[in-house]
This record gives C-alpha cells, structure tokens and sequence, in this order.
C-alpha cells in the first residue's frame, strides 16, 4: 500500500487491501484512490518465495518450492509505504512439501521434501533475510497477517457430528478459546520465531483465533465457481459449501478494523 494521507482517512481504502488479500488465487491489481491520493496493491504470489505455480496453478504433488529464492517477487514490493504479508492456505496442501535451494544440477529433479512447518520456515527466513537487507524501516512499516484458517474445518470441531462443513451454520461456535483442527499453530510459532530476530519490526495482525468461531461468516453454497453462481440443485447438496473464502462484509471487515486501528 502506498499512501500520504492521515489515518482516518483511509478507511474506505483499506477495506479494499484486504479484501483482495484473501482472495484466492486474484491476480495482481491495484486500487487508486484520488481523494486520498492512496495506491492499494494487491500482490499475489503464494509462497511468498518463488515455486513452480506462483503463475499457472500446478497440481499439489508437482509443486515444487524454491525456499530461498524471492527476488523475482520482492522487486514488486519496493517503494511502498505500508506492506501486508500473509502466506499460509497455500502450504496447507496436507502433503510433504517438494523443496530445492542452491543450484541443482539436477534442476527440479533434485529436491528434497519436507514437512510443512519446516519448508515454511525456510521460505519465511528467506523472506525476512530480504526484508532486513532492504526495507528501511523508517519509511516502511512492515505487518503480517496470520492466518484465518479454514482448511480442513471440520464441523465436529464444534460438536456438529451430523455437519458437513460450514453447511447451514448461522450461528458462532459459542465455545471459548476454539480453535478449529485446520489450524496449524506450529506454523504460528515459525512465524514468531522467525520474526523475532528480525531487525525491522514486523507487526502482527493476530487474527487467527477470533475468526476461528465465525463457522457462520463463510459463503457456503452461497459461493461461486468460475463466476457462476451455484444452482439450487448443487445448493442442496452440503459438499459444495465453500468453506474457504469469507463473506463480505463480515468477517474480513473486521481485520480491516484492526488493521486501520494499528495504522
Ligand atoms: C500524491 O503522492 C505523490 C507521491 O507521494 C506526490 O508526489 C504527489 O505530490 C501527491 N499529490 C497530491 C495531490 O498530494
Ligand atoms: C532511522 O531513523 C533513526 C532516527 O532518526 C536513525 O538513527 C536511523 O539511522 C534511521 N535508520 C535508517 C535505516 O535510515
Ligand atoms: C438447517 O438448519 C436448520 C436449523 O438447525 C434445520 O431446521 C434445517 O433442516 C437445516 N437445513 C438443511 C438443508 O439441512
Ligand atoms: C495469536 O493469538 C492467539 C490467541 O488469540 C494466541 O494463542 C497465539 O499465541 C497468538 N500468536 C502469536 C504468534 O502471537
């Protein structure tokens, strides 16, 4: 995000930041606003490093993860006022994660798999290695997003033993402190641990647990594929409920509202 203006002033603009910033798999695109004089980019790569699928989407058994190398992305985060990290969904593939640094002369064929939380430490070292080396934290501020994760949400996680999914949930879980079995909390403390010896300040956007009761916040089968929206006869059917993305407003609305509040 790059912007000059004052703090209050950015809320209609900063909606727009995260919105996009969940999404999927939304290539690059920005937002302009002329009365704040504000530039929101939105900036997609999910690995935060380079892979084999930051443009064509490849299948999950042939992605392959080049854990140290990033400059080809972080060229597109330079001279921003304000930069939002996030990186989880992605790696949550459930499967060991093909890795390669170095050179290899084998080329791809040369990897090693790792398990998640491991490759992801890797890959954010490689991230805040290029954050220290380049960011001046004086004219940067520099966040991250923690996951708001919803892979693998079960709804036996909140005592719905007949559910599927987030299918006809309206409700909040109304158990404190739940934490739903799609999030990975060791991927968690890579982050903190990782950051921790960073030397420019990285602040979180702790979000993951609060979103965690918000099994009624997602789209359900009120969701799209490939722009359609879907038919009554697939509403039916609890297996299509989506629920990965978030309702707008809703849920995202509120980061948006912790984000604003540490801006
Ligand atoms: C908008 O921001 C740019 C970049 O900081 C600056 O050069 C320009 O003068 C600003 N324009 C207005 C109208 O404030
Ligand atoms: C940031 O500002 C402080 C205080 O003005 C200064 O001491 C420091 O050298 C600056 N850091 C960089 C990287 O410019
Ligand atoms: C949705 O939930 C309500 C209330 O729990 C229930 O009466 C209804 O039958 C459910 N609908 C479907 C399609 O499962
Ligand atoms: C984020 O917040 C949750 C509670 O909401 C806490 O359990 C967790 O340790 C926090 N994570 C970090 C990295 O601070």
């Amino acid at each position: 995000m790059k912007m000059d203006t004052k703090n209050q002033q950015i809320q209609s603009v900063a909606l727009k930041l995260l919105l996009v910033l969940w999404s999927e798999s939304t290539p690059a695109s920005s937002l302009v606003s002329l009365a704040y004089n504000a530039t929101i980019e939105f900036y997609w790569v999910p690995y935060l490093v380079e892979s084999n699928s930051d443009i064509d989407i490849i299948d999950i058994k042939k992605r392959i993860i080049k854990v140290d190398a990033i400059a080809e992305r972080a060229k597109n985060w330079m001279g921003v006022d304000i930069l939002v990290f996030n990186t989880y969904v992605w790696w949550m593939s459930g499967i060991r994660i093909k890795t390669i640094w170095g050179s290899f002369a084998n080329g791809q064929e040369g990897y090693e798999e790792f398990d998640t939380p491991v490759a992801y430490k890797l890959a954010l070292k490689t991230w805040a290695n290029w954050i220290d080396s380049t960011i001046n934290p004086n004219k940067t501020r520099v966040f991250f997003n923690h996951y708001s994760n919803v892979l693998l949400l079960r709804s036996q996680d909140w005592g719905n033993m007949e559910g599927v999914k987030c299918f006809n949930e309206t409700k909040l879980v109304r158990k404190k402190k739940h934490w739903g079995t799609g999030s990975d909390k060791r991927i968690m403390s890579v982050v903190a641990k990782v950051t921790k010896k960073m030397k420019v300040p990285v602040t979180f956007i702790n979000i993951t647990q609060i979103s965690e009761y918000r099994i009624d916040g997602h789209c359900s089968v009120y969701t799209e594929t490939e722009g359609k929206l879907l038919t009554e006869e697939e509403r039916a059917n609890p297996q299509n409920a989506d629920y990965i993305q978030w309702c707008l407003p809703g849920v995202p609305n509120t980061w948006n509202q912790i984000l604003l509040a540490m801006l």
